[in-house]
């Protein structure tokens, strides 16, 4: 059986220059989808995976995310005297064990790659999970804790994969297939944002990863690659040289890719109509958007 999953890599270092003004005093990932900022969904989704450890790849600029994870005493002790036990209990799930959370800062912007080997220290020896948190995932199981599942079966190295546009295979890291499995995906190759013609298949990696700990060694060796980064999908693809296994997995669930803000609209709406207490408003608002649409045509 499988080394159990017990560590996490966060990388939040990047600079979100796609949401500015915004990101200019608000990291990208403290941006909320209706009131929940982006990594408290990544947490939340790693929680339920089994994580334990959650190492946050930081940059300067970033000490609103560390105060995200702090208690807030004064906010708890206000809420409970004014019998407040609701909301007590969402600002509590916020708060992270002492000792399970660690801060590394990158201190160069060299990429994902980058960003992972930065967190080798923490990691050691064993498998662990990154997780970016711009991908957002709506899932009745959280996509993380479906990935481990299958994971605890495999061993080796996983990604969470998903069928995307042919155009689109330059945003990704794209998989070369093996032997389609259906749900599981097994990888022979792997390349980061290739143009379309080049694309091996039209499966892409999404941002949740289950690797081993010989992926650190392999960005060790890495000279920068695509767009002159280190990438982190190089360093999976040099896992499959030296004999090891990598998995696509095709997860069961609705990705957000809120890197963009056309995705993260979709996924505010999304969330919203998720809500019991939004669900109708917004509905009836969107019905009527459709209607002064389609009347205007
Ligand atoms: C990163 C990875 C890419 C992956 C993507 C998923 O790219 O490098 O392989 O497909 O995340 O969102 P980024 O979107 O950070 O440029």
């Amino acid at each position: 059986m499988a080394k159990k999953v017990t560590k996490a890599i966060f990388p939040v270092a990047g600079l979100g220059t796609r949401f500015l003004p915004a990101t200019k005093s608000v990291p990208k990932e403290i941006m909320t989808l209706v009131d929940r900022p982006l990594i408290q969904y990544a947490i939340d989704e790693a929680r339920a995976a089994g994580i334990k450890e959650f190492i946050f790849v930081t940059s300067r600029g970033k000490g609103a995310l560390e105060d995200y994870f702090d208690h807030a005493p004064v906010l708890e002790q206000e809420l409970r005297s004014k019998g407040k036990t609701e909301l007590l209990e969402t600002l509590k799930n916020t708060n992270m064990d002492s000792g399970a959370i660690a801060y590394i800062r990158q201190h160069k912007a060299l990429g994902l790659g980058h960003a992972v080997w930065c967190a080798r220290r923490l990691i050691g020896n064993e498998p662990f999970a990154v997780i970016l948190p711009d991908d957002v995932i709506a899932a009745e199981k959280p996509c993380l804790q479906q990935m481990v599942e299958a994971y605890n079966e495999t061993g080796g190295n996983m990604v969470a994969a998903m069928e995307v546009h042919p155009e689109r295979s330059s945003s990704y890291g794209m998989l070369d297939v093996d032997d389609d499995q259906g749900e599981l995906v097994k990888i022979r190759g792997m390349v980061e944002k290739p143009k379309t013609e080049d694309a091996p298949s039209n499966l892409a990696v999404i941002g949740r990863y289950i690797l081993s700990p010989n992926v650190l060694k392999n960005l060790n060796q890495l000279k920068s690659g695509s767009g002159g980064e280190i990438q982190l999908t190089d360093a999976i693809a040099a896992e499959l040289t030296q004999g090891h296994d990598v998995y696509g997995y095709r997860f069961k669930g609705q990705r957000f890719d809120c890197g963009s803000k056309s995705g993260f609209l979709q996924a505010t709406v999304s969330f919203g109509l998720a809500r019991d207490e939004l669900r109708d408003d917004l509905y009836a608002y969107l019905q009527d958007v459709m209607m002064i649409d389609k009347a205007a045509q």
